[in-house]
């Protein structure tokens, strides 16, 4: 099997995620930051060292400011529902996943809350015009994506965020699909990720760093370290301010294994190998007879994604005749980003997603080169 669908989630995981999620399970699979007990101290250990980790990903100072969550969806969830009062308006750019735009279209409901979308071009740009058209007095906060999930493109953001910052106007800036990818980003208010993709850890945690966190209300109260039990308060404190309840140590544990694989490696090594695969096919795929190509004419700004469609096919025959036929899984489908396929007049159907992660290899490439040949060939003879 060819796995191309690592903008999904990534697969397979590195030798030390397993390793690391089963040293928690056989050696200190206790609750973290509930007892005195050496084995709890342990398991405190672990959310710690994630957590600075992760700072450094993150490039910040601050790594109580990081909160764990289960995904990226989760986090923007907080922090939009949380960040936002009635009648804000926020920016949000044409790159969003429904993740950022689902909560912002139930905010409307709830508090009255208004939105508009900032265009971005195929290279990534936010016009600076369009930014100063858009917004308004109530305008609190800019939501961005680090980089397109549809297109692999990614976003140009420090002249948009350094324009926000001189209004006043909060930034968000969603990682999801742009760590290990992008070696400087902006300094925001807020960031969000997941451990599931370019990071390459297991499902089921992610995290959300927040520069002044008491500008977001508590998600869930609950039991928690931070302060006495006898209070009938959530703990302001933070990272606990957003942790109700036990955290997923499991899966802090396999995101640790794939930190410390990824510090070994180094990101940029991790995102150049990565990148070196989507180079190897980039001009191949263009002489595929009837493929249309999505997004930018080169990849200079990218991540290692390809969005396409082939001509007399629909992206879904095209991703079930790679999988039955050619043993190569791709995706298929709007990919969760409405906006972008709206722009890419790609909307009810879609396209194709190949996306790879440098554990994949040549063989790979050259399979699905070979089966988008054979494909094309069969309907547009
Ligand atoms: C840009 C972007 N943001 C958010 C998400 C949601 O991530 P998760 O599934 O970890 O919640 C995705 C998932 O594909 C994404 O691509």
């Amino acid at each position: 099997m060819h796995y191309l669908d690592q903008a999904s989630t990534s697969f397979p995981k590195p030798k030390e995620v397993v390793q690391s999620i089963c040293e928690y399970l056989t050696q200190c699979g206790v609750s973290p930051g509930r007892g005195s007990y050496r084995l709890a101290e342990l398991a405190e250990k672990n959310v710690v060292e994630t957590r600075e980790k992760l700072s450094v990903i993150l490039q910040v100072k601050q790594p109580d400011h990081i909160a764990f969550t289960q995904n990226a969806t989760h986090s923007l969830n907080i922090i939009l529902k949380g960040f936002l009062q009635e009648n804000d308006h926020v920016l949000i750019c044409e790159y969003s996943h429904n993740a950022a735009l689902r909560p912002l279209e139930s905010l409307k409901k709830s508090k009255r809350i208004s939105y508009d979308v900032l265009p971005v071009d195929f290279d990534g740009n936010i016009d600076l015009a369009d930014f100063l058209r858009l917004k308004k007095r109530e305008t609190r906060l800019l939501v961005v994506t680090g980089a397109s999930n549809v297109i692999g493109v990614k976003s140009k953001l420090f002249p948009v965020c350094d324009a926000c910052k001189e209004e006043g106007i909060a930034t968000l800036i969603d990682l999801t699909q742009s760590l290990n990818y992008v070696l400087e980003q902006p300094d925001a208010d807020f960031l969000v990720g997941t451990g599931h993709k370019t990071l390459l850890g297991p499902s089921g945690i992610g995290f959300f760093y927040a520069k002044e966190p008491s500008l977001i209300a508590p998600p869930i109260e609950g039991g928690s370290p931070g302060n006495s039990s006898l209070s009938s308060y959530h703990p302001e404190q933070i990272p606990y301010r957003f942790e109700g309840g036990t955290l997923n140590s499991v899966g802090i544990s396999g995101l640790l294994g794939a930190l410390t694989y990824i510090e070994r490696k180094g990101s940029s090594v991790i995102a150049q190998e990565g990148m070196s695969l989507l180079g190897e096919v980039w001009s191949d795929l263009q002489q595929i007879p009837g493929i249309v190509i999505y997004g930018p004419k080169n990849i200079e700004n990218k991540i290692p994604l390809v969005s396409f469609n082939l001509k007399n096919w629909m992206p879904q025959e095209v991703a079930f005749a790679l999988d039955r036929r050619f043993q190569i899984a791709t995706r298929a489908g709007l990919h969760c980003a409405p906006l972008m396929h709206k722009k890419l007049k790609t909307a009810p159907l879609g396209t194709v997603r190949a996306s790879f992660g440098h554990l994949n290899n040549r063989k790979s490439t050259t399979a699905l080169i070979e089966a988008l040949h054979i494909l094309s060939k069969e309907r547009n003879p």
